[in-house]
């Protein structure tokens, strides 16, 4: 196995596990948020996990006070009822009575990413929107007692009224709090540090745009056009669970780059660049131009920080790690055909450009030389560095470098010049 190879198959194992950490546990399934009354969304970091009697309960399961027991819920005919767990059993308050149930799911905060808020509610007033839901129509509550006790169990939303557990027994009110999940407006991603020694390099050209120039007067001259390209661009900071997927997100990556980004999607930021190419064409001569991008495609695992920021100001940073991709444009080609003449299409004998560098992203030398193979090949001597990954703007230094080929079959001699870096990205 090659070391590449080798390199995929630990990744792809890597992979593996993590879709089996993630897609586990039966009886995982994330909450219900109760938007407005008739519509309810999924949450992105609480969920209910299976447990039973005796079980240890996964890590960041919810509270329903400070020091006080874990939130449960428990199936009661076709109803999950919310309630809390006592001596590894959880107490639901249900028709009357208290009932102890030993198979049950508590309810976790993926990561701590959940940010639980709490609202008064009464009979009268509207139920607040986003209120956690156990099932369909019953919201998480609690109420709080004149001597300061928390009383576990649900509003139910079409009786407006809250079902609670009061000193083991079953207690009734018409007015609670409610527990609603606020979702983050934005999310800020730094401090990333990228996996570059299991990082992977993928290469690609792609045709990008074609023209040909022609010379229609008696003598030898310069013929330029300005074409019309895409230099694409895709950015991935992966899905992390406990995130939500879509939402407005600035990541500082390891340069110090700040790029706004949509979270969890393949980002194609795209640029529409011109580009001019310019042959020196004999007299009645045509010659076909085709662009031709290099595509670097990077990927690599990474740790951050996250900051949820919240509609209210809040922020809340946590640890992330996720899987990386950048794709971007490196380099910018011109391929030149043989000069042919326009009046019989005959090829022109002689030495003519075959191919130009016309962009080329770096971080690592100025100084690029031009090898020729002894078969007559351009080659750049100088190879993408892995530190060198060039993933965004300030890390693109640009050159204009030509390759002149001045080569008959036999003799070749290759002659490199370059002009100081302008901009491709902006
Ligand atoms: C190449 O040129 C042809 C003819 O002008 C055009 O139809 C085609 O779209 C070009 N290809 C690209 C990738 O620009
Ligand atoms: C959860 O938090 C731990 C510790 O902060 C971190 O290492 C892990 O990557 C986090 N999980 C995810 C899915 O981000
Ligand atoms: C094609 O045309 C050019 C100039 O018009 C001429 O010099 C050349 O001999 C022609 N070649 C052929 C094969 O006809």
């Amino acid at each position: 196995m090659s070391s590449t190879a080798a390199i995929m198959f630990k990744e792809c194992v890597l992979l593996v596990i993590a879709a089996a950490l993630v897609g586990c546990c039966c009886g995982v399934e994330m909450a219900k948020i109760l938007d407005k009354p008739g519509r309810s969304l999924t949450s992105s970091t609480l969920q209910w996990v299976d447990l039973q009697k005796g079980q240890n309960p996964p890590q960041h399961a919810l509270l329903v006070s400070e020091g006080g027991p874990l939130w449960c819920r428990a199936r009661q005919h076709a109803n999950w009822i919310s309630g809390a767990v006592v001596d590894s059993v959880c107490h639901i308050p249900f028709i009357n009575r208290v009932f102890e149930m030993e198979e049950y799911e508590v309810l976790v905060s993926i990561n701590e990413s959940a940010r639980v808020v709490p609202a008064e509610w009464d009979r009268l007033q509207a139920i607040p929107s986003r209120g956690i839901a156990t099932s369909n129509m019953l919201l998480l509550a609690i109420a709080k007692t004149d001597e300061g006790k928390v009383l576990p169990g649900y509003v139910d939303v079409n009786k407006r009224r809250a079902c609670l557990v009061k000193d083991g027994q079953y207690h009734e009110q018409t007015s609670a709090i409610i527990l609603t999940e606020d979702e983050p407006v934005h999310y800020e991603v730094d401090h990333v540090v990228r996996d570059e020694e299991h990082s992977q390099l993928f290469t690609t050209e792609e045709l990008v745009s074609n023209t040909t120039l022609i010379n229609p007067e008696n003598e030898n001259q310069v013929v330029s056009d300005i074409l019309d390209y895409t230099a694409k661009e895709i950015i991935y900071w992966g899905r992390v669970r406990g995130t939500i997927i879509g939402l407005e997100t600035t990541v500082t990556d390891p340069s110090g780059n700040i790029r706004d980004i949509t979270w969890g999607i393949e980002n194609e930021l795209d640029h529409l660049v011109q580009q001019k190419v310019e042959f020196e064409l004999p007299a009645g001569a045509g010659v076909n131009v085709k662009l031709i991008a290099v595509m670097r495609k990077y990927e690599a695992l990474y740790s951050a920080k996250l900051t949820a920021v919240y509609g209210d100001g809040e922020r809340r940073p946590r640890s992330i790690n996720g899987l990386h991709m950048h794709t971007h444009l490196t380099e910018l080609k011109a391929h030149y055909s043989r000069p042919y003449y326009l009046s019989n299409n005959t090829e022109i004998e002689g030495e003519f450009l075959t191919s130009e560098i016309l962009i080329h992203s770096t971080t690592t030398t100025t100084t690029t030389t031009t090898t020729v193979s002894s078969g007559g090949e351009s080659t750049l001597a100088e190879k993408p560095q892995s530190d060198s990954l060039a993933t965004t703007d300030a890390e693109n230094k640009l050159q204009r470098v030509v390759t002149c080929l001045v080569s008959s079959k036999h003799h070749v001699i290759s002659v490199s010049v370059q002009y100081p870096g302008y901009l491709l990205f902006n």
